[in-house]
């Protein structure tokens, strides 16, 4: 993908590296994160599930910024399955021992200072399936990169899906067509949008799927 402004995300990439914020994306994915939220605004404001330490949050919330628009940044910071003691991912330094729990709330905050981004994005701590429920503002992109087990993915993807506006965008992290590339997770919940018929998929960009409602 070229991007539309390709000396900001430069800069911004330098910068991500500099303030060493601990993430999960490309660059590639977040240089489209940034397009596709740029073209989105129009339609409404956008919304990730799943910040961690504000890694796509950056891209993102830059982008509302552009346009003068808002990201809603909705993760409950306890991280996912694979950042728990004894997994994969588990990062030490994001373990609270006095609550004995992963708490990454401190680092998206100390992220939102470091890029000025916080006047343009709004954490919601809390599930996302918690937060969804009572959700009415038509929303003109959403990125989901929250719990990867199938039954997560799923939920988020339908019930998040609901609440996009007509010609607005669903954004999915970690699509891996073929199970030794990994998790199918969202790579089935994709599906299963697709399958409704009200969306339509639009590209790829590395393990990003982009879905487009009709
Ligand atoms: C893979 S990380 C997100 C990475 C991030 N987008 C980045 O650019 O680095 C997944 C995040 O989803 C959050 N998460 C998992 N399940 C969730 C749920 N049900 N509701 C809200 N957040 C959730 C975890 O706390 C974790 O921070």
């Amino acid at each position: 993908m070229v991007t539309m402004n390709n000396n900001k995300i430069m800069a911004l990439h330098q910068a991500i590296e500099e303030h060493q914020i601990k993430g999960f994306l490309a660059r590639d994915e977040a240089e489209a994160l940034y397009d596709l939220a740029l073209a989105s605004a129009p339609l409404g404001p956008c919304l990730e599930i799943g910040s961690y330490c504000g890694k796509s949050t950056v891209y993102l919330g830059t982008a509302c910024r552009d346009r003068d628009t808002v990201l809603f940044a909705v993760d409950h910071h306890h991280g996912s399955e694979e950042h728990q003691p004894g997994e994969e991912y588990h990062d030490p330094e994001l373990f609270d021992t006095s609550v004995e729990a992963i708490n990454t709330f401190p680092s998206l905050r100390r992220t939102l200072a470091l890029f000025s981004l916080q006047e343009s994005v709004v954490p919601v701590v809390a599930p996302s399936q918690v937060v969804v429920k009572k959700w009415a503002t038509p929303l003109g992109l959403v990125f989901i990169d929250g719990g990867h087990s199938h039954e997560q993915a799923l939920t988020d993807c339908m019930s998040w899906a609901d609440k996009i506006a007509s010609g607005g965008l669903l954004l999915i992290h970690d699509i891996f067509p073929s199970p030794q590339d990994g998790g199918q997770g969202p790579y089935l919940a994709l599906q299963a949008v697709v399958a409704r018929g009200n969306f339509y998929w639009e590209q790829s960009i590395n393990s990003l799927g982009v879905l487009r409602r009709r």
